[in-house]
C-alpha cells in the first residue's frame, strides 16, 4: 500500500490564492503562517472568508506579530472561524467563552499529553483560538497533529472499522489519565 503524504489541491485553494490574506504552508499539507492582516482591525468579509477558507485548508494557521487582544477582541476574532462557544468549564475565564490558562512552577498544566480541547463537552467545540499573553523566556511551546492525514492514511479495512466506533470522553479521564480505571473512557461499537 502506498500513501501520499502530499494530496493534490484546488486552484483556489494554493497559497497564492489567498489574496490579499498572504499564505505560507509550513507543511505540505497542514498549517500555515499567515500576513497582511491586523486582526485587532475591522476586516472586511473578503479577507474574513479568505481567513476561514486557509483555516479549513491548512487546520491550523498562526498569526505571528499581531496586537494583544482583548477579551473582547479574542471573541470578535473567533466570530471569523464560526460560533464561539463556552469553552472549558475547567478553567478560570477571562469572560464567558475566554479562558485564561495560567502556567508556572505553581501552577503546572493541567493537560500535558496529546488532546483535542473539550471533547468532554456535549457539542465538542470545531477548533481553538490561542493568543499567548506572557510568553516565558524557556519553554511554552505546543504542537498539533494532522488527525485528517492521519485518517486519510489508515487502511481501508480500519476506516470501515472506525466508521462504525464511537467514543466518550470525560474531562477527569482527560486530563488525569492515571485515574482512567475510575473514569474510563468508553469505547462503543454501535451495533
Ligand atoms: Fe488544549
Amino acid at each position: 500500500m502506498s500513501i501520499h503524504f502530499i494530496n493534490p489541491v484546488a486552484d483556489a485553494l494554493r497559497p497564492e490564492n489567498f489574496g490579499p490574506v498572504r499564505v505560507t504552508p509550513l507543511m505540505p499539507n497542514f498549517a500555515a503562517c499567515i500576513e497582511g492582516v491586523d486582526l485587532s482591525a475591522d476586516l472586511p468579509d473578503e479577507v474574513k472568508a479568505k481567513l476561514r477558507d486557509a483555516w479549513l485548508r491548512f487546520g491550523v494557521i498562526f498569526f505571528r506579530g499581531q496586537r494583544k487582544l482583548s477579551p473582547d477582541a479574542q471573541i470578535e476574532v473567533a466570530r471569523i472561524f464560526g460560533q464561539p462557544d463556552l469553552g472549558s468549564h475547567m478553567v478560570e475565564k477571562a469572560k464567558p467563552g475566554v479562558d485564561l490558562i495560567t502556567i508556572d512552577e505553581k501552577r503546572p498544566p493541567l493537560t500535558n499529553l496529546w488532546h483535542s480541547d473539550n471533547t468532554f463537552n456535549a457539542k465538542p467545540s470545531m477548533g481553538t483560538m490561542i493568543q499567548i499573553q506572557t510568553c516565558p523566556a524557556v519553554g511554552g511551546n505546543t504542537g498539533w497533529s494532522c488527525t485528517r492525514k492521519a485518517y486519510e492514511c489508515l487502511s481501508e479495512p480500519m476506516k470501515r472499522r472506525s466508521a462504525r466506533l464511537s467514543t466518550v470522553t470525560n474531562a477527569r479521564s482527560e486530563r488525569f489519565p492515571i485515574a482512567i480505571p475510575f473514569a474510563v473512557d468508553a469505547v462503543a461499537e454501535k451495533v
